[in-house]
């Protein structure tokens, strides 16, 4: 059956690190509630670097570990709601910038839950025979969308980018089980406005600061509930046990929302990767550079069976089972 590997993957983050303390200069904060609340120690900054920039050192390094030239990838999908423009798409720069000539390309917005969403249309392109190669970004630079006189969410995120290429193999190993859901009905738990509407047949203009808000307690019970159920349907689609994961790699927003989740699945917390604690919520980037980071530690071995889980505004979330190539 042809199925899609995860032949390489790639991160990239900006080198500033802003720690808590850092933080507690800018608004009323301290490293002990940041710590104690989320888990974060500190995040990374864009100093001048735009989603695209980083979105393509992400890009570049993914396709030197699975050793593919640019020329031979079909498509790119950028996740990402902090593009440096609605046109053009940051994968659209990114590809010119690869010289991925071959390539169409397109951005996706699903927020946190961007890279599962890409790489499930990827996964689901390369099994119809479509393309061959797919190149999945989740790119962000959140730093230019939050109010940092607002403790309660600009304490929270950071910015990064995560990228994997997806092959077509007829192993099967790759890909094997996709579950995507969306509830429109929690529009308001995580709002980040575009332009406002304005034209000349509008009186009145409602001008709303573009940053992010958050119902954040309403977030966490969403989260919580979203990894469990994530979870057990893709084991359920794959007809594989708990006992056979080796690891779990949710979004990384918080690390008490991944402790419940533990509790609430049973799965012991060991089996969760966690790295929020050096880049904060990086949103669609997170999954990436956790899956790369753990590359580079050489915590994966052919065979291992992982379980990505995002979750985010929308409301989104999905999840992927995956045995490693
Ligand atoms: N530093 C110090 N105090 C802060 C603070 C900060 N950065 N942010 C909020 N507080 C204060 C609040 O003002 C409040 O004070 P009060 O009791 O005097 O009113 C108190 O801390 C508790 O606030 P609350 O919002 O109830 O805290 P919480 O326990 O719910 O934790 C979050 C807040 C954001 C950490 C938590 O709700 C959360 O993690 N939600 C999920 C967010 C998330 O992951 N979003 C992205 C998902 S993709």
């Amino acid at each position: 059956m042809r199925r899609a590997i995860i032949a390489g993957t790639g991160s990239y983050v900006p080198e500033y690190r802003m720690t808590n303390d850092d933080l507690a200069k800018i608004v009323e904060t301290s490293d002990e509630w940041i710590a104690s609340r989320t888990g974060i120690t500190e995040r990374r900054i864009s100093t001048g670097e735009n989603t695209s920039d980083l979105a393509y050192e992400a890009a570049r390094r993914t396709l030197q570990i699975a050793n593919i030239d640019a020329t031979e990838i079909d498509l790119i999908i950028c996740a990402t709601i902090t593009p440096d423009s609605f046109m053009p798409s940051v994968a659209c720069i990114v590809q010119e910038r690869l010289g991925a000539k071959q390539a169409a390309a397109f951005d996706l917005t699903a927020a946190c839950s961007g890279l599962i969403y890409g790489m499930a249309c990827a996964s689901s392109f390369i099994e119809t025979g479509m393309f061959q190669n797919i190149l999945v970004i989740g790119a962000e630079t959140l730093s230019k969308t939050l109010d940092w006189t607002d403790r309660s969410t600009c304490v929270l995120f950071g910015d990064g980018a995560g990228a994997v290429v997806l092959s077509a193999s007829d192993s099967c190993n790759g890909i094997s089980a996709i579950h995507l859901l969306s509830d429109g009905s929690k529009q308001d738990y995580l709002c980040l406005p575009a332009l406002p509407l304005i034209n000349p047949m509008i009186q009145e203009i409602e001008n709303q600061p573009q940053v992010i808000t958050m119902k954040g307690q309403e977030v966490f019970k969403f989260a919580v509930r979203s990894i469990a159920v994530h979870i057990n349907t893709v084991l359920e689609k794959a007809k594989v046990s708990e006992e056979d994961i080796k690891y779990i790699v949710t979004h990384q927003a918080n690390c008490r929302i991944i402790e419940q989740a533990s509790k609430s699945t049973k799965i012991p917390i060991e089996k969760f990767y966690m790295n929020l604690d050096r880049f904060g919520n990086t949103s669609a980037a997170s999954i990436g550079i956790a899956l790369d980071e753990m590359v580079q530690r050489g915590l994966l071995t052919s065979g291992d069976k992982l379980i990505l889980v995002g979750f985010g505004g929308g409301m989104t979330s999905g999840a992927i089972l995956v045995e490693w190539k």
